[in-house]
């Protein structure tokens, strides 16, 4: 470590994962990097948005160069196997082999994608996540699921593939657009609905300041982001592979993902999550597993959060339920809701977490949720 070097606030191990939170990106963080990749070849992979703003000082402070940095086409749409062909064709043509490293500096398009490549090429070389996101700070980078999109569904085709480092700083958030910032808050909502009333009244206490036209208080942005790192790396200590309780975190993802995909990832990922926990906590009132009061307490908190609770472009309602049916929670070909039943209780939770759902009720709540 250099010796101006910043401690971070906060360190989390995660399956092999040393997670720093608050750590400088100029200094502390970049020296972790730098300790956690020696001796390896180092592949930067970044997109064409973050690529410019965060990944080319950090190659260049690594002493990467230029044919050891990797770009892909940035946004959702991209996240498929084509960017990972073009990404692993690239890497095998500059003569990588298994001594690498990935280090993905992205958001969590990039950190699944790269994370991916780093999966399977060789039969597997290490990763480094440098999350550039809200949402990668708090979920995507965390907990080793990487993957890409097919036209079938969302993250079908991927591996759990650990990082051997991950390194959050608040500070990029300041380049981050308030969209997408809104879009990693609807994730932070997920967690505190799965956890708690006191969590949930943190976050909301604390909406004010993540939402300031001049970037998110960057006290409160790290206090956040070390609040949700340690909700998730509880959840996946507990259940790595997602046979049980990791399936919580999937609440108001089957919609959620369903509406992504409607919307041809026009919509952010957590506007969709946002409007998939409306519409599943309706049906988890509907079907008498909720108290009657969670849809109101989700969409007052989404509101709170300036997260969206109608599509921002018109769809269906059966167009949501038949987007819904490759999700990758179907079992034995039925799908499966990882349902909330109050801030802080998941139903089901003593039978796998999954609950099945008609189309009827499905399609129910979304036109309920769609028209209100
Ligand atoms: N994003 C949900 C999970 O990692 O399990």
């Amino acid at each position: 470590m250099s010796e101006q070097a910043t401690p971070p606030s906060a360190e989390l191990s995660l399956h092999g994962a040393r997670i720093l939170i608050g750590a400088s990106l100029d200094m502390a963080g970049m020296d972790a990097i730098r300790s956690a990749a020696k001796g390896a070849r180092i592949a930067i992979v970044s997109d064409t948005n973050v690529g410019p703003l965060h990944a080319t000082p950090l190659a260049g402070r690594l002493g990467v160069p230029e044919s050891d940095r990797f770009q892909i086409a940035a946004g959702e749409v991209n996240k498929n196997r084509i960017e990972w062909t073009r990404l692993t064709n690239g890497m095998l043509n500059a003569g990588f082999g298994r001594d690498s490293v990935v280090v993905a500096v992205g958001g969590g398009v990039v950190g699944d994608l790269a994370g991916f490549a780093a999966a399977t090429y060789m039969r597997g070389i290490p990763v480094i996540q440098v999350p550039t996101s809200l949402l990668a700070m708090i979920d995507a980078a965390i907990g080793g699921k990487t993957g890409v999109d097919t036209p079938a569904g969302k993250n079908l085709v991927g591996a759990f593939h650990h990082p051997t480092l991950v390194v959050a700083d608040p500070a990029v958030l300041k380049t981050l657009p308030p969209r997408e910032l809104r879009s990693g808050l609807a994730e932070a909502l997920k967690h505190a609905i799965i956890t708690s009333q006191a969590e949930l009244d943190w976050l909301l206490a604390n909406a004010k300041a993540m939402l300031h036209a001049e970037g998110p208080d960057q006290a409160v942005a790290g206090a956040l982001i070390e609040r949700n790192v340690r909700i998730k790396a509880a959840v996946v200590a507990r259940d790595e592979k997602e046979s049980g309780v990791r399936k919580s975190l999937n609440f108001g993802h089957t919609i959620g993902h369903a509406i992504e995909a409607a919307s041809d990832y026009a919509m952010l990922h957590g506007e969709s999550i946002a409007i998939g926990m409306r519409v599943e906590a309706m049906i988890a009132e509907a079907l008498g597993l909720a108290a009657p009061t969670l849809a109101e307490q989700v969409t007052v908190a989404a509101s709170a959060l300036e997260l969206p609770l109608q599509p921002l472009l018109p769809m269906t309602a059966d167009a949501v339920l038949a987007a819904t049916r490759t999700d990758k929670k179907a079992r034995g070909g039925a799908v499966e809701y990882a349902l909330a039943a109050g801030v802080g209780t998941m139903a089901a939770a003593g039978a796998g977490y999954g609950t099945r759902v008609s189309d009827d009720e499905v399609r129910a709540a979304v036109v309920r949720a769609f028209s209100a």
